[in-house]
C-alpha cells in the first residue's frame, strides 16, 4: 500500500520524506490545508512537487464545470507529478472525464458511498478518496465503505485507486492495508505514530540498561 502525506506545510513534508527512508510516495492538498498553511496554493503546490517523488494532489475551488476546468489545468501545468483534485459532484465528475481524456490525473474527493465511487472510476479518475474519518464521526462505519468499493472495482477490474482519506489513526491504516486499499493519505503525526510502540520504546530501555553493566562496547 502506497503512503500518502495529508499535508501543505512543506517543512513536515520535507522532515518526513528526508526521514522517512522512501516510506513516502505522495502528497494530498485541500483546500483548508492550504489555508493553514497561509501560502499561495501556487507556490505551495510546485514547492511539494519538488519534495516528493509521487503524485501531489492539488484541489480546484470552482465548482462549475468550465471553472473546474481551468483551475485543473492551471494546476495541472504546475509541475508534471501534480495530480488534480475535483469533488464528488456531477460537475466534479464531468471535469473528471474530460481532463482524464487529456492525460491529466485526477482523484476525486469528498466521496462517502460506493455509488458516488462507481461513477468516478467509470468517470476515468486516477484515485478515488473515500473519506473514512468523517464517516466514523457521524457513527458511519468508514472502513466499510472502503471495502466495498475495492469489491466492486476488482469486480470489474477498474483501473481506479482506492485512496483512504481522512485517516484519524493507526488502525484505520492497518484495516486498509489489510482490505488491500491502495493508497492511504496520513496526517504527519499518524505517519510518525506507524513507528511507534510502548514495548518497543520499554524493551529497548531494558536491553540498553543490562548492555551499559557489560561496559562493553562494540567498535
Ligand atoms: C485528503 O485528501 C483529504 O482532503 C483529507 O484526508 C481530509 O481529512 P479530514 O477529514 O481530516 O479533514
Amino acid at each position: 500500500m502506497k503512503l500518502f502525506i495529508d499535508s501543505a506545510d512543506v517543512s513536515e513534508v520535507s522532515a518526513l520524506v528526508k526521514g522517512g527512508l522512501g516510506l513516502i510516495d505522495g502528497v494530498t492538498t485541500n483546500p483548508s490545508l492550504i489555508a493553514q498553511s497561509g501560502a499561495s496554493i501556487r507556490e505551495r503546490i510546485a514547492e511539494l512537487c519538488a519534495i516528493v517523488d509521487g503524485p501531489v494532489s492539488a484541489e480546484v475551488t470552482a465548482t462549475d464545470f468550465e471553472g473546474m476546468l481551468k483551475e485543473g489545468k492551471a494546476l495541472a501545468a504546475i509541475a508534471e507529478n501534480v495530480t488534480v483534485k475535483v469533488p464528488l459532484t456531477e460537475q466534479g465528475l464531468r471535469c473528471c472525464y474530460a481532463l482524464s481524456r487529456e492525460g491529466v490525473a485526477v482523484n476525486v474527493t469528498l466521496c462517502f458511498s460506493p455509488a458516488q465511487a462507481l461513477l468516478a472510476a467509470k468517470a476515468g479518475a486516477c484515485f478515488v478518496s473515500p473519506f473514512v474519518g468523517r464517516l466514523d464521526d457521524i457513527g458511519h462505519d468508514g472502513m466499510l465503505l472502503i471495502e466495498e468499493i475495492l469489491d466492486m472495482y476488482r469486480a470489474y477490474d477498474f483501473a481506479t485507486e482506492v485512496l483512504v482519506a481522512s485517516v484519524r489513526h493507526t488502525g484505520h491504516v492497518v484495516a486498509a492495508a489489510r482490505l488491500g486499499a491502495h493508497v492511504a493519505t496520513l496526517p504527519p503525526k499518524v505517519f510518525r505514530a506507524l513507528y511507534k510502540h510502548p514495548l518497543t520504546d520499554r524493551g529497548l530501555e531494558a536491553f540498553l540498561e543490562d548492555w551499559r553493566k557489560t561496559k562493553q562496547t562494540i567498535l
